[in-house]
């Protein structure tokens, strides 16, 4: 059976983590995967998630299966109040229903199921250039997607109009997917007025809206982040949403995460959360409890809930400030990155930058420097830049650019 089996590639992104690790350069820098370091280059476990962890150690009984299957109350109530605000119309009118997930990937993928199987027909269309595992775990699905423009080259920023003139072209009843937040790759998200412009769109033709949330508090705030969301939820019937709790609690490993489904109405969620939980129980029966053991207990403690939010900007405030430090440092060696200099560093939020290095410079950086970045569109996590590692970065790029 196993003979006939091609090597496929490595992954675009995880792939790049584990040929770091066989890296034996001493000054090698791994700017590929999107995860939070601080300014020693770890990735820390919150002091918020600590003692939630603690009072989970002392208060847990039983190991039994997370019931309902779609996830406990709690969980589904803490996921809610971060999405929509507490008391929000959709929660009070019952018209949301959320399934707990192993990550926003597990929730992309639990999407593509549903459509799959509920809405066979639908498209999703993706943002150009979007998150590189998008595409694949559609296809994975069987669910077939469409590209709508997005980035901007010359401006190295929102490709506004080519964006909704795309959307405008999109048949009622398919899924846009859009970033709620810190877009992936780009790090360029729409402004308020564009996001209620975006929504009107989408309401007029009818189109269902598919929210990918994993950097919510990355941007400026955790409330503020879900400006677009919201516009959306004022605008639309329906909407997906897939939330991921790996950056903003730092909880990578413990893979917690969302799908939430809002409908017109009570009976309607219901029923597609008996799909949706379908889904579930076919393909991993039941998701892993101790994450979100972890965001239910601070997000349901006011003390905790405030720890964490100061975490989550000292994590935002560390980028902001490590983007700034960055575009500095190339300015001083005379390394222009965008059309207009390297001002759009600052300008783009969360994690990533799209610096827009090609595939050969890419290549280099990596050969010639062990500097680790994604390869499509040279996106760099500025997460993993600290005050000890930017100037052999931004020595290697005066070298490759
Ligand atoms: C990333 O884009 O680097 C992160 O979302 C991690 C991942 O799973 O790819």
């Amino acid at each position: 059976m196993f003979e006939s089996v091609e090597m496929a590639e490595p992954d675009a992104i995880l792939g790049l983590t584990e040929a770091f690790k066989d890296d034996p350069n001493p000054h090698k820098i791994n700017l590929g995967v999107g995860v939070y370091k601080d300014e020693h280059g770890k990735t820390p476990v919150l002091a918020s998630v600590k003692t939630a962890e603690q009072r989970i150690l002392e208060r847990e009984q039983s190991k039994g299966y997370v019931s309902p299957l779609s996830g406990t109350a709690e969980y589904v109530a803490a996921v809610q109040k971060l999405l929509f605000g507490a008391d929000h119309d959709i929660i009070t009118a019952r018209r949301a229903v959320t399934a707990h997930t192993p990550g926003g990937t597990g929730a992309l993928r639990l999407v593509g199921e549903y459509l799959q199987k509920n809405h066979a027909g639908a498209t999703v269309w993706l943002s150009d250039p979007t998150w590189a595992n998008h595409t694949g775990i559609f296809e994975a699905a069987a669910v077939p997607t469409k590209r709508y423009a997005y980035f901007d080259p010359a401006t190295n920023g929102l490709a506004f109009k080519a964006m909704t003139d795309a959307l405008e072209q999109v048949p009622a009843a398919d899924v846009v997917l859009l970033h709620g937040c810190c877009h992936n790759p780009t790090g360029v998200d729409p402004s308020p007025q564009q996001w209620g412009k975006i929504a009107d769109l989408l309401r007029r033709r009818g189109i269902v809206p598919l929210v990918d949330f994993a950097y919510q508090g990355f941007a400026t705030g955790i409330e503020e982040d879900a400006t677009g969301l919201r516009a959306l939820c004022d605008a639309v019937p329906e909407l997906l949403i897939c939330s991921s709790f790996s950056k903003n609690f730092g909880l990578y490993c413990e893979r917690v995460g969302a799908l939430t489904l809002v409908a017109d109405g009570p009976l309607t969620a219901q029923k597609v959360l008996s799909r949706v939980k379908l889904c579930v129980r076919r393909s991993y029966s039941n998701p892993p409890a101790h994450g979100s053991q972890i965001v239910t207990t601070i997000v349901g403690d006011t003390s905790l809930l405030a720890q964490w939010q100061e975490e989550v900007k000292q994590m935002r405030d560390r980028i902001n400030g490590v983007r700034k430090l960055f575009a500095e440092s190339l300015d001083a060696r005379g390394v222009k990155l965008g059309a207009d200099g390297n001002a759009f560093i600052t300008r783009q939020t969360g994690m990533f930058s799209f610096t827009g290095l090609s595939k050969e410079q890419v290549k280099s950086l990596r050969q010639d420097h062990s500097i680790y970045i994604v390869a499509s569109g040279g996106r760099v996590n500025v997460a993993g830049m600290t005050g000890g590692n930017m100037g052999t970065l931004c020595d290697a790029l005066a070298k490759v650019v």
